[in-house]
């Protein structure tokens, strides 16, 4: 789905009359407030904003997602710097459940739209990331591009929507709750109008990672327990090599951050419901039921690509998903996935679903780690008859604030 808020710009509103009808100076005061007496900030069901790493990455992977994707329509460095400042200050608010402002002025259309009142913190996580057109000099910022911050190549059997393709920023919010991540995304686009166009607003429902040892695995749309195999929040020594920039890694604003990759990924359901569940399991190389490797009996048993059958023949065969896609034959690549599942009605070209994964992942650099991988996935992986990638992008996700710090800061100062 592509969307500019619309119906804000047809009713006139402008980010100017959402900040003066209490938008920022409002969100800037109440902000405080959170703080102090009477603020009602829902902290049972809240994860921190402020910290070393941004949320949304580590944090347990929650049920929905909202994903917007913005392209800056301002040329002015100042006008961008201020809409992330703002952004971070409604950030700070959305993730304790309160809405962008506490009053209202009955002359003013509302600063906050309303469909998340009263539906808490829902554990939402904001996580914002830069791409590489932000970079190409319009803001004064080809020094600060990070040099892995590169367009992804072009990888065979790409179909690439330019929706779903590109774009300056990003901002991933995943919540317990659909609504309240949908709201999170309205109201930054909101609060950036002017400034930024929405490019696409893309919605997941059903997490398919696991990204802490206590989360058990769900389910894809193909029926099959997903990342099983994944690094998760508790693997220290794995994410400091995989997942965070370290400091002498290149830009120094970009140290405790880490990148994003983004595809989404149609999946031809009507074909994959046809093929025998035995071909299913060889082309994943797990047990659909169980979710184990296919030489052994539980999900979390190691998988043995040495193992023959009878007649000579791997038991995982070559071209199987996760053979292709394991470290141990990979050069040692590790990911951390933290996709969705998304629904998107039905296709009116084919009559088919249009489903599949908007699939997410995190590292530490991603040329070394998902262009590589990829590379090698979509010439080798059986699973590619099946599935067609349709959308990309790649956004370096600075590290974590601190209760101090504005959102942007760090890279424009
Ligand atoms: C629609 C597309 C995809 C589907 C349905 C899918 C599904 C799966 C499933 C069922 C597993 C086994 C369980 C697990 O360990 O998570 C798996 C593993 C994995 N997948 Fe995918 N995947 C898809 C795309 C990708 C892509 C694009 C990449 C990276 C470029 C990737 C990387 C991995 C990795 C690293 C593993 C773990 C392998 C291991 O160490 O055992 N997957 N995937």
């Amino acid at each position: 789905m592509s969307t500019s808020d619309a119906p804000e710009r047809r009713t006139g509103v402008t980010r100017r009359a959402v900040l003066t009808a209490g938008g920022v100076a409002a969100v800037g005061a109440v902000v405080a407030s959170t703080h102090g007496a009477g603020a009602s900030t829902d902290s049972a069901s809240s994860i921190p904003f402020f910290g070393k790493h941004q949320g949304g990455i580590v944090t347990p992977a929650q049920g929905h997602l909202a994903l917007g994707i913005f392209n800056v329509a301002a040329s002015d460095r100042q006008e961008l710097k201020r809409m992330l400042a703002d952004w971070g200050r409604a950030a700070q608010r959305l993730t304790v459940g309160l809405p962008l402002v506490e009053t209202y002025d009955g002359s003013y259309p509302p600063s906050d739209t309303g469909e998340a009142l009263g539906l808490g913190a829902a554990n939402l996580t904001l996580t914002f990331g830069y791409g590489p057109s932000l970079f190409n000099d319009r803001f004064g910022l080809s020094s600060r591009r990070p040099k892995v911050l590169v367009d992804l190549p072009a990888f065979d059997g790409d179909e690439l929507n330019p929706a779903f393709t590109a774009g300056d920023l990003c901002v991933q919010a995943c919540a317990d709750d659909p609504q309240v991540a949908f709201h999170a995304i309205r109201s930054l686009a909101r609060l950036g109008l002017g400034t930024v166009e929405l490019q696409s607003l893309q919605l997941g429902s059903g997490r398919t990672s696991a990204t802490s040892s206590e989360q058990r695995s769900a389910r894809n749309l193909l029926g099959f327990k997903d990342g099983t195999n994944n690094l998760r929040g508790g693997d220290s020594a794995l994410l400091k090599r995989w997942l965070w920039v370290g400091a002498r890694d290149d830009q120094q604003w970009m140290t405790g951050g880490t990148y994003l990759v983004a595809r989404r990924i149609q999946m031809n359901l009507s074909t994959w419901s046809s093929t025998p569940l035995k071909v299913q399991e060889s082309v994943i190389g797990r047990k659909r039921s169980s979710g184990a490797p296919l030489t052994g009996e539980r999900e979390h048993d190691k998988a043995n690509f040495e193992a023959l059958d009878p007649h000579g023949f791997p038991v995982i065969p070559l071209g199987a998903h996760i053979r292709v896609a394991a470290p141990e034959t990979n050069g040692g690549v590790h990911l951390l996935r933290r996709g969705y599942n998304f629904i998107d009605g039905v296709d009116e070209r084919t009559g088919n679903l249009n489903a599949g994964l908007l699939f997410l992942c995190f590292q530490r650099d991603p040329v070394k780690q998902f262009t590589a991988l990829q590379g090698d996935l979509a010439r080798s992986d059986n699973l590619s008859q099946y599935v067609t990638h349709v959308g990309s992008g790649v956004f370096a996700c600075p590290p974590g604030l601190g209760s101090n710090d504005e959102l942007g800061a760090s890279l424009f100062d």
